[in-house]
């Protein structure tokens, strides 16, 4: 069984062949909404919700992290939930207002933070900032003083050995994500004379895309340690401590789901040693994964255009492609390019038997999604879909690229399908160019140079340049 079909049989569910999300066929969902499109089954988000809730042990509070899908549709399921919200920018603390979100659940990670961020974030009364460097507590201090607010700031803290098992690693070794554990007191310190500075506690993130529990618990650990030490140093319990994300979905097919059974038996065990610890009576211990809770609750859903063979190989040219999901494409990260589950999702029960590549419709070799998979024989017109694709999928791809219309997004929930983003449109991609001498069409006093000859039979091919005379 493919890993496409698994995900299938797990989660989504299928009829005569057909894929179906959310008890809704796909393709009707594509003739409503037209392709690509992003579709995403509410039913895999309470799922995968309910199984980390369930996990987490009671004190463990969740931030959802925006960047792995800005959509606010997911953002008012999480704040459902309880959920706070994790933000890396003053987009996605828009976003988050606009979602309903209280800002004092709003916390804004992340590196190189603007002035401007700062001040708009510290204006609404924001939840916490996780700073990431000295300067940047100086920055939201001197910010605060001005604004005469009291600032509660968390530090991000790259630890100082590391703990191997992301695909990611963003800590252990030089990094522009936290202050290094070995410069911790400098900063610390920072908090002891500053009145517009309120300490909010430390924040730990050490990757991504982490599948073997026992390399979670290790980090978690890691960061107990570095807790106790601050909160010695300050001689005061720590407020809070925030684990990160990093939690990983399978993509691949060696690749196996977080053991979630054994890794809660981890954290039960940790928990009581935490509550043994005076210096953390009564801190906030906190998570704030995006990955683990959205990425399979979607698909990049697409439909062959064309159908080719070069020189032997056969390559099925779908209607999107890198620009609208870069990290299936293979070139958000991976350094060999592995195939996400991919399938023809109205012939799933189509035996596999030709060897494909599935290409976008981008001018350049790197628009592949998926490379040399076995499929059963396809048609022009049927719909190619990439599986695992809810998480920094649309949101983490250049979809400027190529001028193609944006991909819409839709949710199905309880059989019923609603637009949550709608196809950009080209007048969309016209909108934020500034008009220009340039643009003007050829006004008076500028003589028009044809580069092609042919331009005049096909205007295609009219290559014009003006000349100002
Ligand atoms: C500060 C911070 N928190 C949370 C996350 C979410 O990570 P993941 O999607 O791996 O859970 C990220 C991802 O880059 C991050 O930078």
């Amino acid at each position: 069984m493919t890993h496409a079909v698994s995900l299938v049989a797990q989660y989504f569910g299928s009829s005569g062949g057909e894929l179906r999300v959310g008890g809704v066929p796909v393709g009707s969902i594509a003739a409503e909404y037209g392709t690509p499109l992003f579709v995403y089954d509410a039913s895999v988000l309470e799922r995968k919700w309910a199984l980390l809730r369930g996990t987490l042990p009671a004190q463990f509070a969740i931030s959802y992290s925006v960047k792995a899908n800005p959509n606010r549709a997911f953002l008012r399921f999480f704040l459902g939930k309880g959920c706070g919200l994790e933000i890396a920018s003053g987009g996605e603390f828009h976003q988050a207002l606009s979602a309903g979100c209280p800002t004092q659940k709003v916390l804004f990670a992340g590196p190189g933070k603007s002035e401007a961020e700062l001040d708009l974030v510290l204006a609404r009364g924001i939840g916490e900032i996780h700073a990431e460097s000295l300067l940047e507590v100086d920055r939201i201090q001197v910010i605060a003083a001005r604004r005469g607010v009291r600032a509660r700031v968390a530090i991000r803290v790259n630890p100082g050995e590391e703990a191997q098992g992301g695909a990611m690693l963003m800590g252990g070794r030089p990094s522009p994500f936290g202050v290094d554990e070995e410069s911790l007191e400098a900063v610390l310190d920072r908090f002891l004379s500053e009145p517009s500075l309120e300490f909010a506690g430390i924040h730990l993130f050490t990757g991504t895309q982490i599948l073997d529990h026992t390399v979670l618990t290790l980090q978690w650990r890691k960061g107990l340690n570095i807790a106790t030490r601050v909160a010695e140093r300050l001689q005061q319990p720590l407020p809070a401590l925030d684990f990160g994300g990093g939690l990983g979905i399978p993509y691949f097919e060696n690749e196996r789901e977080l053991d979630m059974a054994r890794w809660r038996e981890d954290l039960v065990a940790l928990t009581a040693e935490m509550q043994r610890q005076p210096s953390l009576r009564g801190t906030c211990f906190l998570v704030e994964p995006g990955r683990y809770l959205v990425g399979e609750s979607g698909i990049y859903v697409t439909r062959i255009n064309d159908i080719k063979t070069s020189r032997g190989k056969k390559f099925l040219i779908v209607d999107g492609g890198m620009n609208h999901h870069l990290a299936a494409s293979g070139n958000l990260g991976q350094v060999i390019k592995r195939n996400f589950p991919v399938a023809l999702l109205n012939k799933l029960d189509g035996k596999p038997q030709e060897t494909v590549d599935v290409v976008g419709p981008l001018c350049t070799p790197l628009d592949v999604l998926a490379r040399d998979v076995r499929l059963a024989a396809a048609s022009v017109g049927d719909l190619v879909g990439i599986f695992q694709s809810g998480a920094y999928a649309r949101a983490a791809s250049p979809l400027g690229f190529l001028s193609h219309p944006t991909p819409p997004e839709v949710w199905v929930e309880d059989g019923q399908m609603s637009l949550i983003r709608r196809r950009g449109t080209y007048d969309d991609l016209l909108s934020d160019l500034v008009s220009s001498r340039r643009q003007a069409p050829n006004p008076a006093g500028q003589a028009t140079v044809r580069c092609s000859a042919n331009a005049k039979k096909n205007p295609a091919h009219d290559v014009s340049e003006t000349k100002e005379q």
